[in-house]
């Protein structure tokens, strides 16, 4: 079997016989996020809170957010058709579809079930999979199960695709700023250029009421901030002495007595609530490297000047400022080197929820070339509330050659600055009447929404009726005015030389311009 390649319906996996299939992660990645977003700066001043509250303090630039005109099922919906056609992909070619979502409209139809109406031309409908929620851990959940499902028993040879999505909106007040929109759509299957490296997930689950949604007609969250707060931080602790030591187990069996730190990540992605956290939160590994470490060098290196804090108890660290401002400073180089960059889309777009690690992994590819890339460790976490967490590793391939599976991932996140860029600003008064039209018609049956569809970006799908047995119908913006382009136009990407049906015409997903620059990001002095 080729690499990367998928199998038809009722064929045998060639690796039955020869084993499990090998590099199993994520061959190809789309980001979807609204046409539209509301200046942070100028939100400040709507808001009537200090200048630099939300733009330093919090690090957003911008927030991004649907209108009435889409909802779960659609952003879903654009994300995975955008991903199909940019990689010239066949519906048959998919043998699992996992949703990872805490945006519910419907408390029985799963979003998965809706999504199989992009199925339905090509006769597929082996496709196993449902929705999983739990806050922003959805997303990682599926993206657990469909590896899983590659790796076990129960393999029929295809591809699994994984979509996270969500309308990420506060009611007025304090987390307000912290919301925003998308979803992430991802290609799963073996010889991937991202692996998920086997066994070492660093996983920490606990009872919280940090953030829920009771109300069942309402979008917005309850939410405790500093709870929340609290709670990712002390999961992230969890999770990185879990990954530690299952790594140093795994090293000692090899005859290491290595110890794994920080440096041992090219790369570290995390969930991004807002870009501030994931700065302290960088800090706060190296606070644990440091902690855990039998005789750290305090007169030089990373932990210099650091002794004073030796004997800190980490819970009791979680708003400390002086361990803070220290391993905050300590860690402002590896920030620039290892996480700066993953905070594009975050910085850009806000909190997505459920899809914010993978957009800040997709910003990490964006920005690195595959020779960057090849060979590195990406260190992830993801963090939902309630709360459920992990820390887990993506081992990139090393193979970094033109046309290469990694070469591919990377051109086609290449305009993904261009394509943030692209968005219409709207002003704090309108994202208001915006949110407040979501509020009051958001749950409604007999509904048709009323905001424009020539402002959705092309090909994006949006509901155009809610009847009144609440049966929602949906259409698709096309893609330009001539209408669908042949398959060889599109983005050539990953995969779809391995998709043994010949693709369909597709339409095309608007065209990458020039690079990605890096975000500007507060330096964590306040
Ligand atoms: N210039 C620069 N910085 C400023 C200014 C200013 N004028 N004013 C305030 N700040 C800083 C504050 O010092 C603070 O920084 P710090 O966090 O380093 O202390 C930051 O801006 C935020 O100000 P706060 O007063 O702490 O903000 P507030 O309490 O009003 O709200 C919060 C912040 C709790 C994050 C809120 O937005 C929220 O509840 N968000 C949703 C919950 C959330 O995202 N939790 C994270 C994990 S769970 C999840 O992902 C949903």
């Amino acid at each position: 079997m080729s690499a990367g390649s998928a199998k038809m319906p009722g064929s045998v996996p060639a690796n039955a016989e020869a084993g499990w299939p090998k590099d199993v992660g994520i061959i190809c990645l789309e980001v979807y996020v609204p046409s539209q977003y509301v200046d942070q700066a100028e939100l400040e001043q709507f808001d009537g809170v200090a200048a630099g509250k939300y733009t330093i303090g919090l690090g957003q630039a911008k927030m991004g957010f649907c209108s009435d005109q889409e909802d779960i099922n659609s952003l879903c919906l654009t994300a995975v058709q955008h991903l199909m056609e940019r990689n010239c992909l066949s519906y048959d070619s998919v043998g699992r579809l996992e949703v990872g979502t805490e945006t519910i409209i419907d408390k029985s139809k799963s979003v998965k079930t809706v999504l199989m109406q992009l199925f339905e031309e090509s006769g597929n409908t082996d496709v196993e999979g449902i929705d999983t929620t739990n806050a922003c851990y959805g997303g990682t959940a599926a993206l657990f199960n469909a590896v899983n499902w590659v790796e076990s028993s129960s393999w029929d040879g295809r591809y699994a695709l994984v979509v996270a999505g969500d309308i990420a909106v506060y009611a007025t007040g304090s987390a307000r700023p912290t919301g925003g929109a998308g979803a992430v759509a991802m290609l799963v299957g073996p010889n991937a250029p991202l692996v998920l490296e086997r066994g070492l997930r660093g996983t920490h689950m606990q009872h919280a009421y940090d953030f829920y949604k009771p109300d069942m007609v309402s979008e917005y969250p309850v939410v405790d901030g500093k709870l929340s707060i609290e709670c990712y931080l002390s999961a992230l602790d969890r999770c990185y002495k879990v990954f530690r030591d299952k790594i140093h187990a795994r090293w000692q069996k090899e005859g290491s007595d290595k110890r794994f730190s920080l440096d041992d990540f090219g790369f570290m992605v995390f969930h991004s609530p807002y870009c501030k956290l994931v700065q302290k939160s960088l800090a706060r590994l190296l606070l644990n490297d440091f902690l855990g470490h039998p005789r750290p060098d305090t007169d030089s290196g990373v932990f210099s000047g650091l002794e004073a804090f030796r004997d800190v108890k980490p819970q009791d660290t979680y708003f400390d400022r002086d361990v803070e401002k220290a391993f905050m400073k300590a860690s402002a180089q590896m920030f620039e080197e290892k996480t700066k960059a993953s905070l594009l889309i975050s910085n850009q777009n806000g909190n997505m929820y459920t899809p914010s690690v993978y957009g800040c992994l997709a910003s990490v590819l964006a920005q690195y070339s595959p020779q960057q890339l090849a060979g590195q460790r990406i260190g992830v976490f993801s963090y939902g509330s309630g709360f459920a967490a992990t820390l887990y590793s993506i081992r990139v391939t090393e193979d970094d050659t033109p046309g290469s599976p990694l070469a591919k991932l990377t051109a086609s996140l290449c305009d993904l600055q261009a394509r943030l860029d692209s968005r219409r600003k709207v002003a704090p008064e309108v994202f208001a009447e915006n949110m407040k039209l979501r509020q009051e018609t958001h749950h409604l049956a007999n509904y048709k929404p009323q905001s424009s569809v020539d402002e959705l970006f092309p090909g994006t799908w949006y509901l155009t009726s809610v009847d009144e047995k609440h049966r929602r119908q949906y259409a698709r913006r096309p893609l330009n005015e001539d209408g669908p382009l042949e398959a060889g136009l599109v983005h050539s990407t990953t995969a779809a030389e391995h998709i043994p049906s010949p693709a369909k015409k597709v339409p095309r997903i608007p065209a990458a311009s020039s690079g990605p620059d890096m975000v500007p990001i507060a330096n964590g002095e306040h």
